[in-house]
């Protein structure tokens, strides 16, 4: 076994971004695979389902989509709903997946009239890629090269109209003449516990899992706003009940389970409160940078920023400012210390 398997991908954890195989697949079984399974995201469900039947109607290809937010909350799935919704087919790859022109160009001109191309984690595309996709957005261009040496000459090429749909978990990488190439941009949010319930329950049925209207709450409480994480919290949970509990999911099975697997009430595991009592404890509180604490904790600075931190701030634990991460005066209360006396004025 290479030196790499040994050591898991942050990612990979229960919290976090994307899955072991297993929950891969299972990911895929219970993906939405219209609008009508797609639970919450309403005002960006009802914005795309417009501009879905607009286009239908006239017979033309949807505007490029972007869609941002932190990983797991739907931007993959949006994606093929929409060409589903569309009646088209897609095609995907992924920026650092793309290496040299010809790759992105080959996907380009192989596609037809209305086809989807899905462009996963678009924030990591290569320069020089991202200027073939400018005119290709644009105007349905590519400038084949043909020839080499002084004898090349460049031979403009005209694709179909297709659709992009862009996703990344960093919009902020995402330089102005791209973004402003895009029609349709979207933020996803982090989801309500009601519709993470809705997810759970879903998915349950899906998978034939018995459990009861408060254990898929529960659930969905301690999911951190994310339905790859309600399906992959449900599915460690139902390992729980049937060792356990007949199989039978109640709200203290969830319960007991999720403490056994150290998520605690709010959703947070033990990177989240190793994180938050490093600033509190070592740093007094912030502010301290980014690159500090994930020496800190030895963790990736990306995965702590796409991760990690989204949702620590979206509890209102943690604050990014200008000088660095602060722990904010509930983060003081919610892991039990007094708040320090401040003489800036942070909170
Ligand atoms: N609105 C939703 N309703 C029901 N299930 C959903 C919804 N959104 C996402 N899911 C479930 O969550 C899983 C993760 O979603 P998806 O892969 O689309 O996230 P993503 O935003 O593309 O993440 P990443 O940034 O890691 O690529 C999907 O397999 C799907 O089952
Ligand atoms: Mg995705």
């Amino acid at each position: 076994m290479p030196e790499a398997k040994r050591t898991p991908d942050p990612r990979n954890r229960i919290v976090s971004g994307r899955a072991f195989d297993e929950d891969a697949r299972i990911e895929a079984s219970v993906r939405p695979s219209n609008f009508g399974d797609y639970i919450g995201q309403d005002r960006v469900k009802e914005n795309l389902q417009i501009a879905v039947e607009a286009a239908r109607a006239r017979g033309e290809a949807l505007d490029h989509v972007l869609l941002y937010g932190p990983p797991g909350l739907g931007k993959t799935t949006l994606a093929q709903i929409l060409a589903n919704e569309m009646g088209s087919a897609i095609k995907i790859s992924s920026g650092p997946l793309l290496e040299k022109k010809g790759d992105l160009t080959a996907v380009l001109t192989s596609l037809d009239p209305r086809d989807f191309f899905f462009l996963d984690e678009i924030h990591r595309l290569q320069p020089a890629l991202e200027e073939i996709l400018y005119p290709a957005m644009e105007d349905f261009r590519v400038d084949l090269i043909i020839g080499q040496g002084p004898g090349a000459r460049v031979h403009p090429y005209q694709l179909n109209r297709f659709t992009l749909i862009g996703a990344t978990t960093r919009a902020g990488l995402i330089m102005a003449p791209l973004r402003s190439r895009f029609g349709i941009v979207h933020r996803l949010e982090f989801y309500t516990p009601d519709d993470l319930e809705k997810i759970v329950t879903r998915s349950a049925q899906i998978l034939g899992i018995t459990i009861d209207k408060d254990g898929a709450a529960e659930i969905a409480r301690r999911s951190r706003g994310t339905p790859r994480v309600a399906n992959r919290l449900l599915r460690r949970v139902r390992d729980y009940a049937e060792v356990r509990a007949k199989g039978h999911i109640t709200v203290g099975v969830a319960r007991d389970s999720l403490a056994m697997l150290g998520v605690d009430e709010y959703g947070l595991d033990d990177i989240d409160r190793n994180l938050m009592l490093t600033i509190i404890q070592k740093y007094s509180g912030g502010p301290v940078g980014l690159n500090t604490i994930a020496a800190s904790l030895s963790e990736e600075e990306d995965a702590i920023e796409e991760i990690y931190e989204p949702y620590l701030m979206q509890l209102g634990l943690l604050d990014r400012t200008q000088r660095g991460r602060v722990a904010t005066a509930l983060a003081y209360k919610h892991f039990g210390f007094d708040e320090p006396r401040r003489q800036h004025g942070l909170f």
